[in-house]
């Protein structure tokens, strides 16, 4: 094996602008999120509590989580302030022409 395993999870026409898309990548919830022209992915599970970050605010380049409103870096998954304490996962994304494909490959 050679390298991290990219698979495509949408197209870059499904992103709006700082509007997080909820897919299923084996399994694995994580949210695909355009903000100022790029693209991220991140575990879509907050690190205080089981709630799903898609349906937080991005702003800064962060994801708000909704319920208690930690935000987490969107290229490095650190939460910015309490109550989270613990990363969240974040992933590499490639873009090939309309398509966007992430590794599950955790970023270190
Ligand atoms: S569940 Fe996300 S900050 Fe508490």
């Amino acid at each position: 094996m050679s390298g991290p395993n990219f698979v495509k999870v949408c197209t870059k026409d499904q992103l709006a602008e700082d509007t997080p898309l909820l897919v299923d990548l084996d399994g694995t919830p994580v949210s695909v999120v355009l903000t100022e022209g790029e693209v991220f992915a991140i575990y879509d599970i907050c690190s205080h509590a089981n709630v799903s970050l898609a349906e937080g605010e991005v702003e800064d380049g962060q994801i708000e989580c909704w319920l208690h409103g930690s935000c987490f870096d969107l290229r490095t998954g650190k939460p910015s302030g309490p109550p989270a304490t613990r990363p969240v996962p974040v992933y590499p994304v490639k873009i090939e022409g309309d398509d966007v494909l992430v590794s599950l490959t955790q970023e270190s």
